[in-house]
């Protein structure tokens, strides 16, 4: 059998995914080799960057773009987060790059360079000019509180905020944590609708997490490199849970109109109907579908298809119709 990756490149892919899963990865700067940086970022990193396409796709599909001219990647890593973010936004106009690690930064930045020569790239100190953009990217496991209190004194001083995390239950909260404690500054874009306290907070929903679903490019599918990686990390590398946050200054118009819901992770499909965990203002409930009240919606949300912000009509706990964000025809 052909194998794909050598067994030094497997070993140091086992030691990271080891690191990152026992939450063991804040203790200390853990990159050492530049082919290590390298690696990760051919690897785990391109995952993350999926991660990111579902972010900025949703953010694109809510006509949101950031005002800043300028981008904090805190806690770079290999740099994929501020990548994502120069090729969605090209009117950013420089990159500051900061992390632990001198290594890290020196790899995302030579690589950042290279793709993006018409931008000024460099290694950063943790601050933040006004009218910048802070971008974070799977740190915040790493991240004991009191760091974690730290950074956040350093978010105050951003224009916009997007977040992007794994979806862990975790992970997940430390970010509902991090949206209450940054809620009196800014107000929020995505993935919530609405300005109030985070329903998922309610005792009835401690088992909930906000958490999404990104989809690999199918063409991993038909790569032996990528099939071999997940055989041999044993990684389903057709599941890409993620959290996100993006939050902004206080604006005239909220960011999104009243009256929007944002579906919650992947709706549980039942006999005839789907059970759909839904957050609104009014808090996080699970709403049902039936498929014969709304065929289409049924489907499209069945297969991921549908936009997760929607406007719905609900009758008795049932949805019967909806309308997507940005406004269309009820899809029934
Ligand atoms: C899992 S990696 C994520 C890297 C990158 N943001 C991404 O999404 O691929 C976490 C990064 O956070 C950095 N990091 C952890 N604690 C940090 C701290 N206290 N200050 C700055 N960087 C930190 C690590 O060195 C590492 O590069």
């Amino acid at each position: 059998m052909i194998k794909y990756w050598t067994c030094p490149e497997l070993a140091a892919l086992r030691r990271m995914r080891e690191r990152f899963l026992a939450g063991t990865a804040g203790a200390q700067d853990y990159w050492r080799l530049p082919e290590d940086i390298a690696l990760y970022d051919r690897t785990f990193a391109e995952r993350i960057g999926w991660k990111w396409d579902a972010v900025l796709a949703e953010l694109t599909a809510r006509a949101w773009q950031p005002q800043s001219r300028h981008v904090l990647d805190w806690g770079c890593g290999s740099g994929v987060a501020g990548r994502r973010v120069l090729a969605q936004w090209p009117h950013l106009a420089s990159l500051a790059l900061h992390d632990r690690s001198p290594l890290a930064v020196r790899y995302a930045a030579e690589k950042a360079r290279a793709d993006f020569p018409q931008v000024s790239i460099r290694g950063a100190e943790p601050t933040l000019p006004p009218d910048t953009l802070l971008v974070l990217s799977h740190v915040i496991s790493e991240l004991p509180e009191r760091e974690l209190a730290q950074l956040l004194d350093l978010a105050r001083q951003a224009r916009e905020i997007v977040w992007v995390e794994a979806g862990t239950h975790a992970d997940s909260r430390r970010l509902v944590a991090v949206r209450e404690s940054l809620r009196a500054e800014f107000a929020a874009v995505a993935p919530c609708t609405h300005q109030r306290a985070c329903g998922l907070l309610t005792a009835g929903n401690a088992r909930h997490w906000c958490h999404h679903f990104a989809a690999a490019p199918s063409t991993i599918f038909q790569d032996a490199r990528w099939m071999d990686f997940g055989r041999e990390l044993g990684i389903d590398l057709r599941s890409l849970p993620y959290s996100f946050l993006v939050l902004e200054r206080p604006r005239a118009t909220p960011p999104t109109p009243a009256g929007f819901s944002h579906v919650i992770g992947e709706p549980r499909e039942g006999k005839g109907h789907l059970k759909v965990l839904s957050c609104h203002a009014d808090g996080v409930a699970e709403l049902i579908l039936q498929k014969r009240d709304a065929p289409a919606l049924y489907r499209a949300l069945r297969k991921g298809e549908a936009t997760p912000v929607q406007r719905w009509q609900v009758v008795e706990g049932k949805i019967v119709a909806a309308t997507e964000f940005p406004d269309s025809d009820p899809a029934a």
